[in-house]
């Protein structure tokens, strides 16, 4: 009786998952991360927006697939696109939060996902740097940001007591812990920063986020890690992605410690978006889809990035 029982619910969540109904037991192992493009400073021809390499491989080194999101295309494509994968990343850069075609698809997409996750649609959402500041306006409905000494220099976390029991850090060995909190493996190339007094000032930024780790520029401290209370929303102001995949400064660190954060960040994002089952109509709207369409070109003589995917 109790095994025929037994039986009989994994039938009946075997056919709900085939029909592709989310049934909360399945791990979806071929996700596919919309990283959201952005602006060039000096636009020519087929270089209109940009995505630094870095962010792909990030991805792709822990088992995704990348797609890129293009700026200034409809509501109803990026409503078709969200649907399609499984969650987006905001990378840093330089555009504009405010007034750029980043700054409105982000807004899309993250109005999005939190209506998704609402309803037990799980869709993560990573911001880096600028993504990260970006977030922390559209939740906050306004700009906090303050300037900071730190336009190139990796730190240690200063981790919060609530890093450990994060969703983030809670599964991070142990060493690598204490050397995310020791040494320099914390790339930050930011101008600006939401400082800890500032992020206390918003009753909505601190409901949303619990704050995992802060840093200081010798003067003022600010949130150099977040993840959400109720969403898997998460933010760094520093740059997971760069110790594996930037050589263009000296300050960028390739220990190995250093090369170990990248990846287990990495791979913690990459498995929240195993945990969404979107998924494109056909494996055709897949495949054109996809990031292996473009070919990135070598700009390390030239820029912070090695390389860079330029779009039209
Ligand atoms: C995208 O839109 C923004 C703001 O509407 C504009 O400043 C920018 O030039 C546009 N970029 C491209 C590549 O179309
Ligand atoms: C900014 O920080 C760097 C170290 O990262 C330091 O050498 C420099 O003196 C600082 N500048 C100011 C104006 O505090
Ligand atoms: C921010 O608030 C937390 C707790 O609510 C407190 O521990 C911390 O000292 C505050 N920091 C600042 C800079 O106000």
């Amino acid at each position: 009786m109790e095994l025929s029982f037994v039986f009989y619910v994994l039938l009946y969540l075997y056919a709900v998952s085939a029909a592709g109904v989310p049934v909360g037991v399945e791990r979806n192992d071929s996700p596919v991360i919309g990283v959201l493009a952005q602006e060039v400073y000096n636009p020519s021809p087929g270089k209109n927006a940009y995505i630094a390499a870095s962010y792909i491989k990030y991805l792709e080194s822990a088992g995704a697939r990348v797609v890129p999101i293009m700026i200034n295309r409809s509501e109803e494509e990026y409503t078709r696109l969200f649907k399609s994968i499984n969650g987006i990343l905001l990378p840093g850069g330089g555009a504009s939060i405010v007034s750029s075609g980043y700054a409105k698809a982000a807004g899309l997409f993250y109005r999005l996902a939190l209506e998704a996750n609402s309803k037990g649609d799980y869709f993560p959402v990573w911001g880096t740097c600028l993504g990260f500041e970006q977030l922390t306006l559209l939740i906050s409905e306004e700009l906090l940001l303050s300037h900071t000494n730190t336009s190139g220099v990796a730190l240690p976390l200063d981790f919060t007591k609530d890093s450990k029991d994060s969703r983030m850090f809670k599964d991070f060995p142990e060493d690598l812990m204490t050397s995310l909190a020791k040494e320099p493996l914390t790339e930050n190339s930011h101008q600006w920063s939401v400082t800890t007094e500032s992020f206390n000032g918003s009753e909505k930024l601190r409901k949303f986020f619990r704050v995992l780790s802060t840093n200081t520029d010798g003067q003022k401290e600010f949130v150099s890690t977040v993840e959400a209370y109720d969403f898997p929303i998460y933010g760094t102001q520093w740059h997971p992605e760069k110790n594996a995949f930037e050589w263009t400064h000296p300050y960028i660190p390739h220990t190995p410690s250093a090369i170990k954060a990248t990846f287990y960040m990495a791979h913690f994002f990459v498995n929240e978006a195993r945990k969404s089952l979107h998924s494109f109509t056909s494996e055709e709207e897949e495949q054109e889809a996809l990031i292996y369409n473009y070919s990135p070109i070598f700009t390390g003589k030239k820029s912070s990035f090695e390389q860079i995917y330029y779009f039209d």
